[in-house]
Formats: structure tokens, C-alpha cells, sequence
């Protein structure tokens, strides 16, 4: 599909992309890349990344590879150190690292259901707020009038329900709220935007493959067509006010939010339980 966006849209931009050595990561950095991006991508596998890091070189993109998993802090700073000491400065962080597969919740260990939110949700939310220090207005590399750019890769599963996905549907209605919040507080205080994309299946992803295996997949293209579902937006109202629809005074402001908050935790810890009455 040929894009519809200025070929050199990006240019001069540094993306960092979470998940970015395959499926929908590795393709947004590829389209990045193609629109004058310089990109670094981070995953768990040292040779998917390694494999697509030589692809998009290949291509004359400035690219630059990570192994790191988005669950340990650690690896998740590491990343976006790396990426500002190789290219300079970051200007926009992707977060698409997902984890999945296919489960009745009855046969979902509370372990399987934590381990898809430590990716997804906790993940997500560790890779922004390493990324902070450098998107925010006049961080390293950056004016002191303008901030840099979340994307956070959701889905629809969650806008209703779905069969077998209830660890992922959790998942990212967290990340959804994740994605309206930090808009509201970063937006507000740092000039950082953060968006979401809801992408649906996209043919030869491990997302895809895990949800629809061929076993299953003959089955579900009687119900979707699957050379449309994931390329076209359809069925919704982009909204496109600079996040007006989310703002609303500040009621506190954060220092003071700060200290409140912990010493009414040690009065509601300290004050005694007593018998509990009924509220009605
Ligand atoms: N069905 C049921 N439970 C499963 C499962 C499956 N197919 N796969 C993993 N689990 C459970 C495990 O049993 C374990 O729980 P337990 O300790 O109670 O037994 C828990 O999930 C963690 O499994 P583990 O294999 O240790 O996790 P991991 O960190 O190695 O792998 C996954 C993470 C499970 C999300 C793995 O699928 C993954 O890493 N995928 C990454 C890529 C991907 O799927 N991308 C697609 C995005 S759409």
C-alpha cells in the first residue's frame, strides 16, 4: 500500500520501538525508517532483532537494535540510553511489545493472566516513564517548546469481550487508560502527545499466528474478511482537538499531591479498623 504521508515527514526524527524486531513493531519501523526516521528497536530475541535491524539497513535506514525485556526496568532505561548516546535525542517511543495466546479463563493460571499485564500493561507503562526524562520539553537533545510522542499499540478486543483473551483484554483496556492519562498529565505539564492504535489482525504476525493458527484460520475467514480487517479505519470517531475532550483543572498541584498522599496513606493505615457499620 503506498503511503499517503510526505516521504520525509520524519526526517531528522528518532524513534525508539518496543516489540520493533517483528510483526506490526517491525513494520512501523520499517515505515518510519522509510519516512526519514532513525530507528531503534528493542526486543527480547537477540536474533529476530539482530535479522531485522540488517533488513532495515538494507534499506539505507539508520537503525540500531536491543535485546531487552519491557518487565525489567533495567533493560527498559538501558534501552532508551542506549538509543539517545547512539542517535542523540528520542523523539517518539512505540510501545507494540505484546504477549498472547489463546485460553479459557478457566484454564488460565493466575501466572499467565499476570504475565501478558507485566508485558503489556506494566511494560508499557515502564518503557514511558523511562522515556520521560528525554520526550518531555527541553529534555536532552530537545527545544524547550516542544515534547516528544507516545504511541501505545492496543486493540478492540476489550471494547466488548472475547472469547479465550481475557488476560490480553485486561491488558489493554489498561493500556488504553495508560494512553489518556499520561496525554492528560504529560501533555498538560511536558508538551509530550500520547496516542493509541487499535490494529485489527494482520496476516504473518506471531500475534496472528498465536490467535488464529491455521488450524483455526479457515474458520474465522468465514466471519472476517482478513485482506481488509487490518488495514482500513472503520467504525470510529478520531478525535482530533489536541486532547481538549480529556483536560480539566487541576484540582492539586503535584508537589503538594505528593505529600498529601502519603500522609493520608499513614492515617487511613494508622486509624484504628473498629467494628465496621453498615453505610446504608
Ligand atoms: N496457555 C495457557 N497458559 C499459558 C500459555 C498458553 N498457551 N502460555 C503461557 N502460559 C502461562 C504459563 O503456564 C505460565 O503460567 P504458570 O506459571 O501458572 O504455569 C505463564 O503463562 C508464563 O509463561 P512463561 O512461558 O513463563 O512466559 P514467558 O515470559 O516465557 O512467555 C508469553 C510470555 C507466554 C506471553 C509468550 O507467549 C510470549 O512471550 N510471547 C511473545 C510474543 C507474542 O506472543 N507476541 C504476540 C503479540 S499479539
Amino acid at each position: 500500500m503506498e503511503s499517503p504521508f510526505k516521504v520525509d515527514i520524519l526526517e531528522g526524527k528518532v524513534a525508539l520501538l518496543t516489540g520493533g524486531g517483528s510483526g506490526i513493531g517491525f513494520e512501523i519501523s520499517n515505515q518510519f525508517g522509510k519516512h526519514g526516521a532513525s530507528v531503534a528497536i528493542m526486543g527480547r530475541r537477540k536474533n529476530v532483532i539482530d535479522d531485522a535491524v540488517s533488513a532495515l539497513q538494507s534499506v539505507g535506514i539508520p537503525a540500531v537494535g536491543f535485546e531487552g525485556d519491557v518487565r525489567k526496568r533495567e533493560d527498559a532505561k538501558r534501552a532508551v540510553e542506549e538509543t539517545v548516546k547512539h542517535f542523540g535525542k528520542l523523539d517518539i517511543l512505540v510501545n507494540a511489545a505484546a504477549g498472547n495466546f489463546l485460553v479459557s479463563a478457566e484454564d488460565l493460571s493466575p501466572n499467565g493472566f499476570k504475565t501478558v499485564i507485566d508485558i503489556d500493561s506494566v511494560g508499557t507503562f515502564t518503557m514511558c516513564h523511562e522515556a520521560l526524562k528525554y520526550l518531555k520539553k527541553g529534555g536532552p537533545g530537545r527545544s524547550s517548546s516542544t515534547g516528544g510522542f507516545i504511541l501505545n499499540i492496543s486493540a478492540t478486543l476489550h471494547y466488548t469481550a472475547s472469547w479465550y483473551q481475557i488476560h490480553v483484554s485486561a491488558a489493554k483496556a489498561a493500556v488504553d487508560a495508560l494512553t489518556r492519562n499520561l496525554a492528560l498529565e504529560w501533555g498538560t505539564d511536558y508538551d509530550i502527545r500520547v496516542n493509541g492504535i487499535a490494529p485489527g489482525p494482520i496476516e504473518d504476525t506471531a500475534g496472528m499466528s498465536k490467535l488464529a493458527p491455521h488450524e483455526i484460520l479457515s474458520k474465522a475467514r468465514e466471519s472476517m474478511n482478513l485482506d481488509n480487517v487490518g488495514k482500513y479505519v472503520n467504525g470510529t470517531t478520531l478525535v482530533v482537538d489536541g486532547g481538549h475532550w480529556l483536560s480539566r483543572p487541576r484540582h492539586l498541584p503535584k508537589e503538594a499531591v505528593k505529600q498529601l498522599s502519603r500522609s493520608v496513606e499513614k492515617r487511613s493505615r494508622d486509624s484504628p479498623t473498629g467494628v465496621p457499620t453498615s453505610k446504608l
